[in-house]
């Protein structure tokens, strides 16, 4: 008996690993952490696929009652949460794993692929990225700073910069790389740093993993393209080697 988090990758039902995928089939009961990443397929489909009843977990259950409510069952059954994309990559799950062993259940991580480390579809160097930040939903011209003095340090250390971009499930709201060039405008007219303007160089990512969207060309230019369905997320890069240089060019 034991507990089990499962990354699902990014592209569809069948990017769970096989040992991933041999756990969920022996479990109970298989939770699906639905409200930190969005994959391209529905519960339906990886239900179907898997061969097991799919119980989504929004964020109330898996924050606040999974661990008095679910985990206690793992001393009796095989329990499974999925999370799309890496389990431990950009989201909190470390925290039901340490409450897990607290408890003295077996845990077992079952990892995969990342949108940390999909980025490296762009032709940057992963090891080239500064510190990842995140821009959250804005209210009209009320945005939260921190975005813009990330980029600020990473640019001052020539590193890249990877915007993970908010998202709210249950609404359907998700926001795309256009709006994220808009914030970091907004913030660029109150900051007055020439740090982000319409003439930067930036890439546009949506759908990695999947459809594999990618696109470099100055902020106004992607501003003005359409980019699908989301999840979507933008990197401003840093200073350029010349591969990375040359594979924006062929991306651009
Ligand atoms: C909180 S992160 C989830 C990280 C997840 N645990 C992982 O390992 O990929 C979610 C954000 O990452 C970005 N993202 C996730 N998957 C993506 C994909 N396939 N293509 C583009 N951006 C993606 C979006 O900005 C999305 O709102």
């Amino acid at each position: 008996m034991a507990f089990y988090i499962i990354g699902l990758g990014l592209g569809s039902e069948k990017d769970i690993s096989v040992r991933g995928l041999e756990l969920v089939r022996k479990c109970d009961e298989v939770y699906l952490e639905t409200y930190t990443s969005l994959l391209p397929v529905t519960i339906e489909q990886l239900s179907a696929y898997y061969g097991k009843k799919i119980i989504p977990a929004n964020r109330d259950l898996v924050e606040q009652r999974f661990e008095e409510q679910i985990l206690p069952k793992a001393w009796e059954k095989h329990i499974a949460l999925l999370v799309i994309g890496d389990p431990f990559s950009a989201t909190t799950h470390i925290e039901l794993m340490r409450a897990a062993k607290q408890r003295g259940i077996d845990v077992e991580a079952i990892g995969n692929a990342s949108i940390l480390t999909a980025v490296g579809l762009t032709g940057l160097q992963l090891y080239k990225f500064g510190k990842v930040t995140s821009i959250p939903f804005y209210e009209e011209d009320v945005l939260v700073e921190t975005p813009y003095n990330i980029l600020e340090e990473n640019q001052s250390l020539g590193l890249h910069t990877l915007f993970l971009l908010d998202l709210d499930p249950p609404t359907e709201r998700y926001m795309s790389v256009n709006t994220a060039i808009s914030a970091l405008l907004k913030l660029e007219s109150h900051k007055k740093k020439k740090l982000f303007t319409e003439n930067t160089l930036c890439v546009a990512c949506a759908r990695l993993g999947s459809d594999n969207i990618i696109k470099a060309g100055t902020a106004k230019k992607l501003m003005g393209e359409d980019f699908g369905r989301p999840p979507h997320c933008l990197i401003v890069p840093g200073k350029l080697h010349f591969l990375e240089e040359e594979a924006l060019n062929y991306l651009s």
